[in-house]
C-alpha cells in the first residue's frame, strides 16, 4: 500500500448529540460532568481565568526552578507525566517536581484550585469527589504545566489518550480503571499567541489501528493522513479559557504561533463515588 492510499484509522465513531463543542461564558461544574458522563465531546469555559492571573502563572512558569526541555521535542514542561513509562519511573519523578508544580500553580484565585474546588462542591451532592490519583500512597503529579512550540501542521501531533491507561508496565495504578467510564482531559489555556486550535476527530480508534501504528499503549500519533475524510471539529483556543473533553477522540493541536502554555491534567470516573486526576 502507498502512502497516497493508506487506509484510514478505524474505530467508534459517535453521534451529532456527542459530537459537539459546548461553549460558555462561565465556569460549570455541571457541564464537566456532561463530558466525565460521556454524554458531550468537550466543553470550553471562554476567558474564565482573568489576565493578571493568567500573567502571574505564566511567569511563574517560565521562572520555575522545575522547567525542563522535552528531550527531543521543541516543548517545554514543569511536572512529570505517566505516557509511556513504568508507574514506578512517573511516581518517582513526580515526587522529585511536584513542590515546583504547585509553587506555579499556587497563584492568588489560582484556576487550578477553584476547578477542583467548584468540582468537588457538585460532587458532594452525588457523594462523590474529585483527588489526585494514588498508587501504594503515593500521589500522580498534580498538573503538567507545559508550553508547545514545535512548527509544522501539528504543534502536537494527532494521537488519543486512552491507549496510555493500559500500559502494562502501570497495570494497578487505579488510572486504568478510568477505561470503565470515560478518559476526559483538562486544559487551562495561560499564554496564547495565535493558531494552535484544539482539532478533534470523530473517531476513538480500535487495537487494529493502534497495532497498525505500533502505539497500541502509547496511542501517539496517528499519521494525519489517515484522518482524511473523518469528520472533525477545530476549536480556537485563547488565553484565560479552560476546556475539558474525552480524550478518547483522536486529538492534536494545529499550527501554532508563539507560546502556546497551559495547566493541564487527565480525568475521569473510576467508581461511583471517585473522580482522579494525574498527568
Ligand atoms: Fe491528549
Amino acid at each position: 500500500m502507498t502512502s497516497s492510499t493508506i487506509a484510514p484509522v478505524t474505530g467508534v465513531r459517535m453521534d451529532p448529540q456527542f459530537f459537539r463543542f459546548d461553549e460558555y461564558d462561565e465556569f460549570d461544574p455541571e457541564r464537566v460532568l456532561d463530558v466525565l458522563r460521556g454524554r458531550r465531546l468537550g466543553v470550553i469555559f471562554r476567558g474564565v481565568i482573568p489576565l493578571a492571573v493568567q500573567q502571574d502563572l505564566t511567569a511563574r512558569f517560565w521562572n520555575s526552578q522545575g522547567l525542563t526541555r522535552r528531550t527531543g521535542e521543541p516543548s517545554y514542561h514543569v511536572g512529570a507525566y505517566h505516557w509511556n513509562k513504568p508507574v514506578d519511573t512517573y511516581l518517582a519523578e513526580t515526587s522529585k517536581v511536584s513542590e515546583q508544580v504547585m509553587d506555579v500553580l499556587n497563584c492568588d484565585d489560582s484556576p487550578w484550585h477553584w476547578f477542583r474546588d467548584r468540582m468537588n462542591d457538585r460532587l458532594a451532592g452525588d457523594g462523590a469527589r474529585l483527588r489526585t490519583a494514588e498508587m501504594n500512597g503515593e500521589q500522580a503529579c498534580p498538573a503538567l504545566v507545559r508550553a508547545w512550540n514545535k512548527e509544522g501542521e501539528f504543534a502536537l501531533e494527532p494521537h488519543e489518550d486512552e491507549a496510555q491507561c493500559r500500559d502494562p508496565r502501570q497495570a494497578g495504578f487505579e488510572v486504568q480503571r478510568v477505561l470503565d467510564y470515560e478518559v476526559c482531559a483538562t486544559n487551562m489555556c495561560i499564554e496564547h499567541e495565535g493558531g494552535g486550535r484544539l482539532v478533534l476527530w470523530n473517531i476513538r480508534p480500535d487495537d487494529d489501528s493502534r497495532r497498525r501504528f505500533d502505539i497500541l499503549h502509547s496511542g501517539f500519533s496517528y499519521p494525519p493522513r489517515t484522518l482524511d475524510g473523518i469528520e472533525r471539529v477545530n476549536v480556537d483556543i485563547r488565553p484565560g479559557d479552560v476546556y475539558v473533553f474525552n480524550g478518547r477522540h483522536v486529538h492534536a493541536v494545529d499550527a501554532t504561533r508563539g507560546n502556546r502554555t497551559a495547566i493541564s491534567f487527565l480525568l475521569g470516573f473510576i467508581d461511583e463515588q471517585t473522580v482522579v486526576t494525574w498527568t
